[in-house]
């Protein structure tokens, strides 16, 4: 299958929302974060969906912020592929490399739960944020999140979110739906982390009521080695993020260490040796918008 056409549709939207990281995790995250990085990219066939080649090509002065960078795989590999933009990537941990950076890049550690980030009102013609909702308690992300991000962009700027919905179905077998229903759900709700906001985000852009033409694009993944290297890549992911949320999710499924790895192998055999029996896919969505 080609990979422009797992893109199911274009639209337009906004959002809101999410909880809290466990700042003691980041280090277990680092291959998660490459697997959906690699995935997002082949699936949509490059790294983003703004309209910002233009903006971002030769002798470009645009500054660009990747918000909630992680490990900086996007900022490191939209800085090499467009050396002329000044890219920041921020995180509140030091989770990105430290030395070694494309000159172009500066990295800083901020929180902004804490601090204000760390720019004027309208430095940025490009902010981008990916998987970043998960993170937030449920009113910080629209009363601090998105007011900080409108605060630094331009106006002209362009704005991009990219976000996994996490929703009861896909196919998904016994045992990964399971995981998903009786653990992860029931921990995001724990933590006040609303989990459907990815599905009334259009809905959240447009009530800031600074944002013009914006568009939403769902992306349907398959999951699993039969669906070629977009589906290996799903199953790496989705067993990595199994495994890194081993010690949240035992308590609130009441699993042993052993349980829970009985589950991880269970998991393992749904996503990567009979995948074509359960047929188990998700969805990313991600939206796009310019600042008025
Ligand atoms: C799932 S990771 C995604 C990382 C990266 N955007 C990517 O796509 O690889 C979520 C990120 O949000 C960051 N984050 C958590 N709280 C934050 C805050 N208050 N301000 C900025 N970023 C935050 C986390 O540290 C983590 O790196």
């Amino acid at each position: 299958m080609n990979e422009s056409s797992y893109v199911e549709c274009e639209d337009d939207y906004e959002e809101e929302e999410v909880a809290e990281v466990d700042f003691r995790k980041e280090g277990y995250r680092n291959d998660q974060l490459y697997c959906a990085h690699l995935m997002l990219k082949q699936a949509w066939n490059g790294n983003f969906g703004a309209p910002v080649n233009d903006l971002l090509s030769s002798n470009s002065d645009a500054k660009v912020l990747d918000f909630g960078c992680g490990s900086g795989y996007w900022t490191l590999e939209m800085a090499t592929e467009y050396p002329s933009p000044k890219f920041y990537g921020i995180n509140p941990v030091a989770s990105f490399p430290g030395s070694v950076l494309p000159r172009n890049v500066e990295f800083i550690v901020s929180n902004v739960l804490t601090d204000t980030l760390p720019f004027k009102d309208a430095e940025f013609d490009y902010v981008f944020a990916r998987n970043i909702m998960f993170t937030f308690h449920k009113p910080n992300f629209e009363s601090i999140v998105m007011k900080e991000i409108l605060r630094v962009l331009k106006p002209g700027g362009y704005i991009e979110f990219v976000e996994e919905e996490i929703i009861e179905g896909h196919n998904r077998g016994k045992a990964l739906m399971h995981w998903n229903i009786d653990g992860l759900k029931v921990w995001l709700e724990s933590q006040k982390i609303d989990y459907e906001i990815i599905c009334r985000f259009k809905e959240c852009l447009q009530s800031t009521n600074q944002l013009k033409d914006i568009t939403e694009q769902k992306l349907k993944i398959p999951i699993g080695k039969s669906n070629g290297f977009i589906g290996e890549l799903a199953a790496e992911y989705i067993m990595c993020t199994v495994k890194s949320m081993a010690d949240n999710l035992m308590p609130i499924m009441n699993l042993t260490n052993e349980e829970y790895d009985h589950l991880v192998e269970e998991i393992e055999k749904e996503v990567k040796e009979n995948e074509e029996e359960y047929n188990a896919y998700f969805h990313f969505r991600r939206y796009f918008a310019i600042k008025m």
